[in-house]
């Protein structure tokens, strides 16, 4: 594979995204909401570098593709969810692809009444969505890959990587201990 990303360009990238973030809500108090589990390690990093009064919960949306359901279908729990109604909402996940995951999510969260939801993601692919939402914070901008590190995963492996890497066709038919990333600098 091939790193995108090192871990001090992801430090710079999420750095300036707490920074917008706490421009944005001017020292008003924030619930973040991480969607499990490609949000976590942006989570992590972000709630410690974001100056506001923060609460912290996270939200799981999965694509299931078991008998009961449609093949991709996206099923939401949000019980391990904070009580949101009436507080600012910024919902956190790893990666804006076709972007159904995050409407969705969004769609949901509306229900339980707060008072704004916004949404930030450490990875916009460019070209691929397929939804009329944007999200609100963009830490980097990728083309068109595969990626993963830094939270993202490839059949739940690779998640704890501290840079973002582009997986290679080589690499998907290859056990996963041996695929090794080639560093670009
Ligand atoms: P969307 O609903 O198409 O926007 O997809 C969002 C979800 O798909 C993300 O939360 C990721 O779990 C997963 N995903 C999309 N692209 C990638 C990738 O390049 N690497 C790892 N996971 C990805
Ligand atoms: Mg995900």
């Amino acid at each position: 594979m091939k790193i995108l990303l090192s871990e001090a360009e992801l430090h710079d990238g999420v750095k300036q995204l707490a920074d917008e973030i706490s421009a944005v809500y001017e020292g008003r108090p924030l619930t973040i909401v991480g969607v499990l589990t490609g949000s976590v390690v942006l989570l992590a990093d972000l709630i410690r570098l974001v100056d506001l009064p923060l609460r912290v919960g996270v939200v799981q949306a999965s694509s299931y593709r078991g008998a009961t359901t449609v093949r991709g279908e996206l099923v939401i729990n949000a019980e391990m969810m904070p009580d949101i109604a009436g507080r600012d909402v910024l919902l956190i996940d790893d990666i804006f692809d076709t972007g159904h995951t995050l409407v969705r999510v969004v769609a949901e969260m509306q229900k339980l009444g707060p008072a704004s939801i916004r949404t930030v993601v450490l990875l916009r692919k460019e070209g691929r969505q397929e939804v009329a939402m944007e999200p609100d914070f963009v830490g980097f901008r990728i083309p068109d890959e595969f990626v993963v590190g830094y939270g993202l995963d490839y059949e739940d492996h690779y998640r704890n990587l501290p840079y973002l890497a582009a997986l290679e066709e080589c690499d998907l038919n290859r056990p996963t201990h041996e695929v090794a990333a080639e560093r670009a600098w």
